[in-house]
């Protein structure tokens, strides 16, 4: 167990039972895919940060509980319908689910969490959450369909990154942390700029691996971005600062989603210095994450948000 999630150890195994009896469904292949990907594990980052929150503002209520599964819902759904955009093949360790039954049934199950993240949302009963909760989605969508739209184009900049990585990314980070505020009904500023901070920290750190990343650690294929296109932020550092015939390398690379010249790019990503550049401004996240929660009253909740703030770069640095 994560030394995050041993901190709120009773409230998890509540959410992950709470995770598993919401999969129910009479539909055979809802429940077997659901289980596939559920049942992997993955870090459960976002649901911990909905508990913490929850507990670091004082909240003495049991739908915390609801909303972390809520949140991871919508995590797995977004996973469901992103390895399908990406064309992956390894999540979580294994085969994903649309290399393992295709492309149709990954979309479709991928509706299906979110719509039953939503019918959970319901049951809760507390309109500010759900408008946090729709506009999140909706924002998160919008993200992945940027990112799409700029799949292949090497000339990115660094703000449009930015943009895309918060929307896709950083935005249900942010809303996991808002929703702990809000159902203690305490002011949510501190923890929506927490989670954004953090959102964005981990989804730079995530892109630095998957240039440098250990496929047994991320249970994720290496250079994966590279093939699909995507410029992120290492590479596009490097484009900037390595010369014009790397850059011309890149630039092709990108443009024609290929990682045939992986081994290469990675060198001049490295020599570079777009991996420490990225890993930089990742940490700059964290820092930002951290001073988010400076006007908080300490407490143990309070610590290990800033513990997680930590850990969410711990294997980029
Ligand atoms: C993967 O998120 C998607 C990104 C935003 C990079 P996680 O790395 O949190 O995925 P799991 O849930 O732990 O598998
Ligand atoms: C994931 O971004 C963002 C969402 C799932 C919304 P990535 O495409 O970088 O995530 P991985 O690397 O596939 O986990
Ligand atoms: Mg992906
Ligand atoms: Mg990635």
């Amino acid at each position: 167990m994560l030394p995050f999630q041993q901190a709120v150890e009773n409230e998890f195994s509540e959410v992950n039972k709470l995770i598993v009896s919401q999969l129910h469904s009479d539909v055979g292949l809802v429940e077997n895919i659901g289980h596939y990907i559920i049942d992997a594990g993955g870090k459960r980052l976002r649901p911990v940060v909905v508990l913490l929150s929850a507990l670091a503002n004082g909240y003495q209520g049991v739908d915390h509980l609801k909303m972390a599964a809520v949140i991871e819902f919508i995590h797995t759904a977004t996973l469901l319908h992103d390895d399908v955009v990406d064309v992956a093949s390894l999540r979580r360790g294994r085969q994903t689910a649309n290399a393992q039954w295709g492309n149709a049934p990954s979309v479709l199950v991928g509706d299906f969490l979110y719509s039953r993240a939503f019918q959970m949302l319901v049951e809760i009963e507390h309109m500010p959450i759900m408008s946090v909760m729709a506009n999140a989605t909706n924002v998160i969508s919008e993200g992945e369909v940027q990112q799409m739209a700029n799949a292949g184009n090497p000339d990115i900049s660094e703000e449009i990154y930015r943009q895309v990585i918060y929307r896709k990314t950083a935005k249900l980070f942010e809303a996991a942390a808002q929703v702990g505020a809000c159902l203690a009904g305490k002011n949510q500023d501190a923890m929506i700029a927490y989670g954004k901070h953090l959102g964005l920290a981990f989804q730079i750190a995530d892109d630095v691996l998957d240039y440098q990343g250990d496929i047994e650690v991320t249970g994720k294929n290496i250079g994966s971005d590279l093939a699909e296109g995507k410029m992120t932020l290492p590479l596009i550092f490097a484009r900037d600062n390595a010369g014009s015939e790397h850059a011309d390398l890149i630039r092709k690379a990108i443009a024609g989603k290929t990682a045939d010249d992986f081994g290469t790019i990675l060198q001049v990503v490295n020599t570079s210095g777009g991996l420490s550049y990225s890993r930089q401004q990742a940490a700059k996240e964290v820092e930002l994450a951290k001073h988010a929660l400076v006007g908080m009253p300490d407490g143990e909740y309070k610590h290990v948000l800033l513990d997680l703030a930590e850990f969410s770069i711990s294997r980029v640095s």
